[in-house]
């Protein structure tokens, strides 16, 4: 391939990418979305495999091979409640790799630019690396934390943000040396130094060993400091994180589709940070900053015991759930992380189908943080074929709550949680959530009365109109099926 044909695959790749990202926007488009950006990926990688930047083939061959494989056995392993955890970690990879890219485009010995070029170059590489390495240690964190190796309380230091204004400060001078570092001479001369040996680059690489090694300590802390609740904005903020790191290798590497794909991950990322903050209702740069000038405790984990709610829950049991259903007129069903965890998708979307028939006006309620993952409940409803009609948002719903008979929560814990709205003390403080215990009667389904990911208890579970429907969520919907 010459490289006007590379370029006219770019742009078709490029164009396939914006429709996926559209594709994705709806849950009708989701599929159509996900072919349009496999489609973009296969056409830009066979382009760059084939195109004249490539000279040989053997070892590309042998790591696409080996990568390949590694993520076919991992994709076909991986269950849907570890999908966040994959997710992290394959950002992970992305900083990783800029890392890398980043040294290697550093000392290669053919990359020799001049003047105000170097500068730009000497600035790209140092970002590049920069957003690419707290992107990795943060996802590896992010990782830990969603894959629950790493507990979900936030790790407050001692002067945390003068730390963090230390590395950043830190960080910014050692740039100002690095430009300041780059060999001098012209090409030719700094060429023939490089092949005898002497590169000219010393301190400009150990500049940059310094600063790699303040950004990975960054990005654990960064990760570290941040809450169980305030996690999703964490997520979205590393997807974006990732974008920036690609397009920085781009930049590097010269590759405009690199550039593009970059920037679309890195500003859609960025709009998602701006949704789930709007969902949390937290400021972006409070969270980031583990709660920087946040009046509310929003990451000081789980409240004190003064806080916890007394009283004693009233368990059920699945046939009186089933009586309740019968003498319903209308049922909401709220998914949380523990419908996943169950697998119970299927049986809800069985039940769902037998109340339908009965002539029930029933529904999905979905908060925008459900789960470990954005959209994490809609892509389990839409596995078990729930109809998309019946899948409400959390602003759509909440005012009909308090006309609803009965309300089933699955799984799910804080989203449901009434100290969100009414204990100012309590670390999910002002989070918007399913305002459930409005409605008649609300069933719990769980297996305890365990916290959830924000390990903050919930007064939901001892209120008059709760009813708890203690085990598995799998087991007791298939019995309330059973019983109906
Ligand atoms: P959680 O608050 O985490 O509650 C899930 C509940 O499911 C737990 O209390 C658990 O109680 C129950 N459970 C677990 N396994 C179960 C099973 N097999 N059967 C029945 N119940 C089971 O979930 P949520 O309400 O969906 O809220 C999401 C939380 O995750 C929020 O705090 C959110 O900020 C955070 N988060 C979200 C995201 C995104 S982007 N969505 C990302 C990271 C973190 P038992 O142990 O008693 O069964």
């Amino acid at each position: 391939m010459n490289s006007g044909m590379v370029t006219a695959a770019y742009i078709a790749a490029a164009i396939l990418f914006i429709l996926s990202l559209a594709g994705l926007s709806k849950q009708e488009t989701a599929r159509r979305g996900n072919v349009f950006g496999i489609s973009g990926m296969a056409l830009a990688i066979v382009a760059t495999v084939l195109g004249p930047g490539v000279t040989s083939y053997g070892i590309l061959l042998v790591m696409m091979g080996i990568g390949g494989a590694i993520g076919a056995v991992f994709a076909k392993r991986v269950e849907m409640t570890q999908m966040p955890e994959l997710v992290a970690i394959l950002h992970s990879f992305v900083g990783l790799a800029a890392v890398l890219v980043g040294f290697a485009s550093y000392l290669d010995p053919d990359t020799v630019y001049l003047g105000t070029e170097r500068t730009i170059h000497d600035v790209e590489i140092y970002l590049g690396i920069l957003i690419g390495a707290l992107t990795f240690t943060g996802s590896v964190v992010a990782f830990g934390k969603l894959s629950g190796k790493l507990g979900s309380k936030p790790l407050i230091l001692p002067n945390r943000h003068l730390l963090n204004v230390g590395i950043g400060v830190g960080c910014l001078i050692m740039l100002f040396l690095f430009i300041g570092a780059a060999p001098d001479g012209e090409i030719a001369a700094q060429q023939a130094a490089y092949a005898a040996g002497d590169t000219g680059k010393g301190l400009g690489t150990f500049l940059l060993v310094v600063m790699t090694l303040l950004a990975f300590a960054f990005g654990v802390h960064m990760v570290m400091a941040i809450g169980g609740a305030d996690m999703p904005v964490v997520i979205s903020m590393l997807n974006s994180y990732s974008g920036w790191a690609a397009a920085a290798t781009g930049f590097m590497l010269s590759n405009d589709l690199l550039i593009v794909v970059g920037a679309l991950v890195g500003s859609s990322g960025a709009i998602l940070s701006y949704i789930m903050c709007r969902a949390m209702n937290r400021k972006f740069l409070s969270v980031i900053m583990g709660g920087w000038g946040d009046a509310a405790p929003s990451s000081a984990g789980a409240a004190d015991d003064s806080d916890e709610p007394q009283g004693e829950a009233v368990p059920i049991s699945a046939d009186d759930v089933a009586e309740l259903c019968r003498d319903a007129d209308s049922v909401v069903i709220v998914p949380g992380y523990g419908m996943a965890v169950a697998h119970a998708q299927h049986p809800v979307s069985e039940l769902v189908q037998k109340l339908k028939a009965d002539g029930k006006n029933i529904r999905f309620a979905i908060h925008p943080v459900a789960g470990r993952m954005p959209g994490h409940m809609n892509v389990l409803l839409a596995e078990a074929n729930v109809p998309y009609d019946l899948v409400l948002e959390m602003d759509e719903i909440n005012e009909e709550l308090g006309d609803t008979d009965v309300v089933i929560v699955i799984g799910a814990n804080d989203i449901v949680n009434p100290s969100a709205m009414e204990n100012p003390d309590s670390p999910i403080a002002g989070m918007p959530v399913l305002e459930v215990w409005n409605a008649k009667t609300v069933i719990v389904s769980k297996r305890s009365m365990a916290t959830g990911y924000a390990g903050v208890d919930n007064p939901l579970f001892i209120r008059e109109n709760t009813r708890m429907l203690f085990g598995d969520a799998k087991d007791s919907v298939q019995a309330v099926l059973q019983a109906l």
